[in-house]
């Protein structure tokens, strides 16, 4: 029997895990680094602090669970979409990473739609409008901005590629993260020519193309013997975190969506063929099961807003989960409880680092609306809770337009942890909600994903069937659903109401 290596390069942290076969967990380990923010707006990281902290949470998920170094079978990568690594000749790092959530490319972003064409040809040829936080618009703002830097642009990985080099030497990366550039034909699963010419990028910047199951390296002899591990493991493919995550709560199949409460909120749709929505209001990205795609919205704080009000007002709370070896969240969303569905007309837009579903406008800012006298912390807790759901709500809604069947709507994230927030779902949604055995997101993803290619099951759609199945059905209750269902338009308008002052706002702000 076999151990595989989950490894998922995200945000906050980097978080290992160690699967057997049939899908137990033996054991895992969380690293954690900073990010910078050295503009507002701006986002980056340490490509190197990545990489230490594989190395760290490798060893410690091999010591706590005792793990036999040759009995580890093959590993599997996930990690934070979208963000640039750009490597010179030499192979060093040229500058810190621009993330997935960084929104300073909004001039590179109309330039890419000018040269394409145009915003409808742009979707046509790469599925998808330019967003900040893709890819493509960072390596024109690097060549803008940071001429000196470009010139020295040998290669453009994603971070969890950037791991990979670290692990094989190869430059390598997959179909789900790639699509998450703007330079991937997510039809045809390949770079796409014609989008590069326009933007004169040359194709030798970008690495080689796999399916999120295909092999794409093994384990070199330095990285081994940095890790603990023989050399020659193989690395599979992996995925973006929001492919590897479906993966890992089994969305891949059509039908199951799943609906994900982390910083960000995703919801994530399955799909048999290359289908997009032409307002390019939801990504249509490649899945990381074989000849698949999947369409998702992303709102880019919504349990990020919950985060923020814990950071900004939660010190009591924080103060008393540490005396009681508690989680701050219980202790907030235990006073979110007291507050009656709609928190008595308190709305709150959880617009706070920009918006992508269903607006796409890095403009955007978070708004409390309809504050009274009347309204306590618990009503500011639960209408962050609740601004956060009817965000998750807007990609379901547009999901939904696009004919996509929904028979099942899978909980995970910090959402799905807390049964409140999963009434809350189930009960802004109108639909029942379903929590399933893994809650171990994109790395239980990855792992499965190198369990499959490495042959311990004929593909991953078979590994899911054999490790994840439904544990909970949370159907919603018929008055909370009432009353959300009566705010939830309200909450729609209030965006559109103040939109432009948002837009005022943030040219106020940048003087
Ligand atoms: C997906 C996205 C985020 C990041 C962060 O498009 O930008 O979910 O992958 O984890």
């Amino acid at each position: 029997m076999g151990v595989f290596l989950g490894i998922d390069v995200g945000t906050s942290g980097t978080k290992t895990l160690a699967l057997k076969d049939d899908g137990t967990i033996i054991s895992s380990a969380t690293v954690e680094y900073p990010l910078s923010t050295p503009k507002p707006g701006w986002s980056e990281q340490a490509p190197a602090d990545w990489w230490q902290a594989v190395v760290a949470s490798v060893g410690q998920v091999l010591k706590k669970g005792k793990i036999k170094p040759a009995g580890v079978a093959g590993i599997g990568l996930s990690g934070q979409m979208h963000g640039s690594v750009f490597l010179d000749r030499r192979n060093q790092v040229i500058r810190p990473a621009i993330l997935w959530n960084d929104q300073r490319t909004v001039a590179e972003c109309a330039e890419i739609e000018a040269r394409a064409g145009g915003r409808a040809r742009l979707i046509e040829l790469v599925a998808n409008p330019a967003l900040t936080g893709f890819t493509a618009p960072k390596i024109l703002w690097l060549r803008k901005h940071e001429p000196r830097n470009f010139a020295r642009v040998a290669q453009v990985l994603l971070p969890k590629d950037f791991v990979r080099f670290q692990l094989t030497g190869e430059f390598a990366t997959e179909v789900s993260d790639a699509s998450g550039t703007l330079l991937l034909d997510v039809r045809s699963r390949t770079w796409c020519g014609p989008l590069l010419e326009k933007l004169e990028l040359d194709r030798g910047l970008l690495p080689r193309v796999y399916e999120s199951e295909e092999v794409s390296g093994q384990l070199h002899a330095a990285a081994a013997a940095a890790l603990g591990l023989p050399a020659g493991v193989p690395v599979v493919g992996g995925g973006g975190d929001q492919a590897a995550g479906a993966v890992g709560n089994g969305v891949v199949r059509a039908g199951v969506i799943s609906a994900t409460m982390g910083t960000s909120g995703v919801v994530f749709a399955h799909s048999d063929a290359p289908q997009y929505d032409p307002q390019g209001r939801l990504h249509t990205f490649c899945h990381a099961v074989r000849g698949k795609w999947h369409l998702m919205g992303v709102s880019l704080s919504t349990g990020g807003s919950l985060q923020w009000y814990r950071n900004q007002f939660g010190a009591a709370e924080v103060a008393e989960a540490k005396r009681t070896k508690t989680d701050p969240y219980e202790l907030l969303t235990a006073q979110a409880a007291a507050a009656p569905p709609g928190s008595e007309g308190l709305f709150f837009l959880p617009y706070l680092s920009g918006e992508r579903t269903p607006h796409a406008d890095p403009y955007a800012r978070g708004a409390w609306v309809g504050l009274t006298l009347r309204h306590g912390r618990a009503h500011l807790i639960r209408s962050v809770m609740e601004g956060a759901t009817y965000a998750l709500r807007d990609s379901l809604e547009i999901i939904q337009a696009q004919q996509v069947p929904i028979r099942e709507i899978r909980l995970s994230g910090g959402g799905a942890r807390s049964a409140f927030w999963r009434q809350m779902q189930a009960d802004i949604y109108g639909r029942k909600v379903a929590t399933i055995n893994a809650q171990e997101g994109p790395a239980y993803g990855a792992a499965l994903l190198a369990a499959a290619g490495t042959g311990a099951y004929r593909d991953v759609v078979e590994a899911c069937a054999a490790t994840i199945r439904v544990v909970q059905h949370t159907p919603p209750a018929a008055k909370a659903m009432k009353a959300y269902a009566a705010a939830y338009p309200l909450y729609g308008r209030l965006y559109r109401s103040l939109k432009e002052d948002m837009r005022a706002i943030a040219a106020l702000d940048s003087h």
